[in-house]
């Protein structure tokens, strides 16, 4: 059996289907069973950050977004039932010296190898589905307002991440993934702009990119209610990558044995989610 926290999420949804089609027993956490629309086969179970149903789970995989302040709780309570691996969905921006979403995540990653038990810390950059969030702006004015035109980061198919989430489960005894943090990327470099290009291409309007200063993105954000911890580590994460751009990383083909999915594919996929029509 294996406990999937944020089940409704961006990874945790093609996680369960993942594992699944491996013949596994799934048990999810969600704080509305009765929407969260899960297949039949999976034991649905009410979020709670203070308790966690680990009967029987050999390892969990833990969406920060969707636990709360219960890691500590879940840690202990797993080392009680025995389970045998950790799985947490971590991000590369641990590595952009002083960036807040980071430095949350290292410390998060930090608590869960202090609690002794086994780990995996899976670090990815930008997911794809974050350009969902212009999805508004290219409807309405066939434009993308964004700072950073010159950052270079390969941004991530969720279900790339699943995929290595999956089998750092699955082989929860012995295999690369022990007590190994692997970060995780898309298959290319791309710009703000060569996404842009790439929906334009998938939805057939012609799109502009129109980069903004770093400052009215903040505005935007602020009054969209981002918190401004978050707001701070996304341009962060941004500026950084300007000057660092982000390197292909090898880890989804090494451990899904197949190329990491293309942008360009995911926007095709998802060409409804910006189109008039939609
Ligand atoms: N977006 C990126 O580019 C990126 C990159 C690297 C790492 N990450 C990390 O990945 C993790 C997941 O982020 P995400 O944005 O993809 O979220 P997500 O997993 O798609 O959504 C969070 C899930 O947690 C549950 N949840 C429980 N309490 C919540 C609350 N108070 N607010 C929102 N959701 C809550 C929700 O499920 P129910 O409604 O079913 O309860 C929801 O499906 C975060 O730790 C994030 O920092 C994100």
């Amino acid at each position: 059996m294996y406990l999937i926290t944020g089940a409704t999420g961006n990874v945790g949804r093609p996680l369960i289907d993942h594992l699944l089609a491996a013949g596994a027993q799934v048990r999810a956490t969600t704080r509305r069973p009765a929407t969260a629309a899960l297949p039949d086969q999976v034991e649905v179970v009410q979020a709670d950050e203070t308790a966690f149903p680990l009967d029987g789970v050999r390892a969990v995989f833990v969406n920060p977004a969707a636990i709360g302040n219960g890691l500590d709780a879940l840690l202990t309570q797993a080392k009680a039932h025995d389970v045998r691996r950790v799985v947490l969905l971590s991000t590369s921006a641990v590595a952009v010296p002083g960036n807040p979403i980071g430095e949350h995540h290292r410390e998060l990653e930090q608590r869960v190898m202090d609690s002794g038990l086994p780990w995996t810390m899976l670090r990815p950059g930008a997911f794809n589905s974050n350009t969902l969030a212009w999805a508004t702006e290219i409807r309405t004015e066939q434009v993308v307002r964004a700072p950073y035109g010159e950052a270079r980061i390969a941004p991530i198919d969720e279900r790339d991440i699943a995929a290595v989430a999956g089998e750092a489960l699955l082989s929860h005894d012995t295999d690369r993934l022990h007590n190994a943090a692997p970060v995780l990327s898309g298959p290319e470099v791309l710009t703000t702009a060569d996404q842009v290009r790439d929906i334009a291409a998938a939805t057939g309007v012609s799109l502009r990119f129109e980069e903004v200063s770093p400052e009215a993105a903040r505005q935007s954000m602020v009054e969209a209610g981002v918190p401004a911890f978050a707001v701070d580590g996304v341009l962060g994460y941004y500026a950084h990558a300007t000057h660092h751009p982000t390197t292909v990383s090898p880890v989804v083909q090494e451990i899904t044995g197949r190329a990491p999915r293309r942008f360009a594919d995911w926007a095709a996929e998802h060409a409804a989610a910006f189109s008039t029509t939609h």
